[in-house]
């Protein structure tokens, strides 16, 4: 967990193990933005990031030891490119971000805040502050996250500046949650378990959660979640969180896949890098996350987070190439590949979360590989039945620093995916295999209801080096446009 707070200290007098200041270029040389910092102490600082090479380029990040002067005994700037142009907020959040991870293993830092953008740089500062070390026995001191961030500013602490770090904390400690279910080895969260962190995520706050056991899942005709499901001993699960405040006039529905762990089933996948497929429940991790940061906030919007949970297992009693079931709106699916599985749990959830007529549906899943190969490892595809639902959550996800585009859901797909025995098969077209999978999930959502698929399978996971605020592994994706798109809908009429 990491503490965050923010006064009006002087830089030089800030206490703690390490000082941040933006950095900029200026004509030949370089500038240190800091209110609060003499002219003297300013070109002590300049001389020596120009010393190191410092040029104040976007992202740059340059340790300074013991400026005399200064109280802090490492000083680091962070390059925030040419302070003339307009700045953009995504650079400032990931400048920020590499700042703080350089500097892993400091108790406290303090940090100065740009002119522009500062609510940027408190996101990009926090969010970096991140390390999987649950099932490390003795976690490298060095390598441990920054206990307290400390955000300085010029003179008095403004009523907005106190609750926009309100904010950031709920927020990152939700995204640090979203990322911790997705690092959680598999045998350590089964969907029994998942179900029980989803409750203890919002325990404090007041949202009521249902649990379905496979009984329940059973009398309910969740077909799609006990099929998937059916070939695992760890049994599935199905949850639902409910965040109802008085006098909310908007409703929005939140569904996110939870697939424990995806072997591909019968239709096994290859050995390489199937480890990684312990982040197939990233958009169940999401969606607890968000409804933890949304209820915490206390946003006046109702928010409903359904998720739908299983492990994709291949056994004597997993379902078959070839099975036919009933979803629970009563559509039967033949499945022809038991790996296209995440669909197959989304048909009940949508189901169910399409009886309430929510203002909006926004459901979040690792759903393709076919996504990676669209838009590549860090951009979200974004599906929808109506184009005002798709741009209301694509700019949500780009104010909240999100990487996400739009992509189509094709008619001539769904002919793809007719079956010869039942309603739809399970598979679709391979070219385009994201869009087909959002034309499966679309056949579940009646007319009017507007819905929006995002298939997160590239960005859920961060497999390569930690960059900017994005550690390695699970990443926290669509957190943070979930709570984005509540809070638009509670300021909406
Ligand atoms: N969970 C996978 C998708 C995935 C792949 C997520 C790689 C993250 C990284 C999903 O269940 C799956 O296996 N999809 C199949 C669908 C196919 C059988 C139609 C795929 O993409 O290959
Ligand atoms: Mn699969
Ligand atoms: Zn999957």
């Amino acid at each position: 967990m990491t503490t965050l707070t923010i006064t009006a200290t002087a830089p030089a007098q800030a206490a703690g193990d390490a000082l941040v200041l933006p950095l900029h270029p200026k004509a030949s040389t370089i500038t240190v933005a800091a209110p609060g910092l003499t002219r003297g102490q300013t070109e002590k600082i300049v001389n020596a990031a120009r010393a190191l090479g410092a040029s104040g380029t976007s992202g740059e990040v340059t340790k300074i030891a013991h400026v005399s002067g200064i109280k802090a005994g490492l000083v680091v700037t962070v390059g925030l490119g040419d302070a003339t142009k307009s700045a953009d907020a995504e650079a400032v959040r990931r400048a920020y971000g590499n700042a703080v991870r350089a500097l892993t293993g400091k108790r406290r830092i303090s940090v100065v805040l740009p002119e522009d953008n500062w609510a940027a740089a408190m996101v990009g500062a926090r969010l970096a502050n991140y390390a999987f070390t649950a099932f490390k026995s003795a976690p490298k001191k060095e390598n441990s996250p920054v206990q307290t961030i400390t955000f300085l500013c010029a003179d008095r602490v403004s009523a907005e500046q106190r609750s926009l770090v309100h904010e950031v904390a709920v927020i990152g400690d939700a995204v640090d949650l979203a990322r911790d279910l997705v690092n959680t080895p598999p045998n350590a969260l089964p969907p029994a378990t998942l179900a029980r962190e989803a409750k203890a995520a919002v325990a404090a706050a007041p949202v009521k959660v249902t649990i379905w056991d496979e009984k329940a899942l059973q009398r309910d005709g969740c077909g799609g979640i006990l099929a998937v499901g059916q070939g695992s001993a760890n049994p599935p699960r199905l949850v639902k969180l409910e965040y109802a405040p008085r006098g909310a006039s908007k409703h929005l529905a939140i569904v996110g896949k939870g697939i424990t762990f995806d072997t591909g089933g019968i239709s096994i996948k290859p050995a390489a890098n199937m480890d990684e497929m312990k982040g197939d429940m990233a958009g169940a991790a999401a969606v607890i996350a968000a409804m933890q940061a949304i209820a915490a906030l206390r946003l006046p919007v109702r928010v409903t987070g359904w998720v739908p949970s299983a492990e994709n297992m291949p056994s004597g009693t997993a379902q078959r190439p070839g099975d036919v079931f009933s979803t629970y709106d009563g559509t039967t699916v033949e499945v022809l590949n038991t790996d296209a599985e995440g669909r197959l749990i989304l048909a009940d959830a949508l189901g169910m979360a399409v009886e309430e007529k929510p203002d909006l549906i926004i459901d979040a899943a690792t759903l393709t590989g076919a996504q990676r190969i669209a838009l590549g490892s860090r951009t979200a595809g974004v599906m929808s039945n109506t184009d005002d639902a798709r741009t209301q959550v694509c700019e949500a996800a780009d104010a909240a620093g999100e990487a996400m585009w739009p992509m189509p859901l094709p008619e001539d797909l769904r002919s793809s995916l007719d079956s010869a025995t039942a309603d739809i098969a399970n598979i679709g077209d391979r070219m385009g295999g994201m869009l087909s999978a959002g034309v499966f999930l679309k056949e579940f959502i009646p007319p009017g209801q507007p819905w929006v698929h995002l298939d997160i399978a590239g960005p859920a996971f961060n497999d390569k080096a930690a960059y900017g605020y994005t550690p390695k592994g699970g990443t926290g994706a669509a957190v943070r446009t979930f709570v984005e798109v509540a809070s638009r809908l509670a300021n909406s009429r």
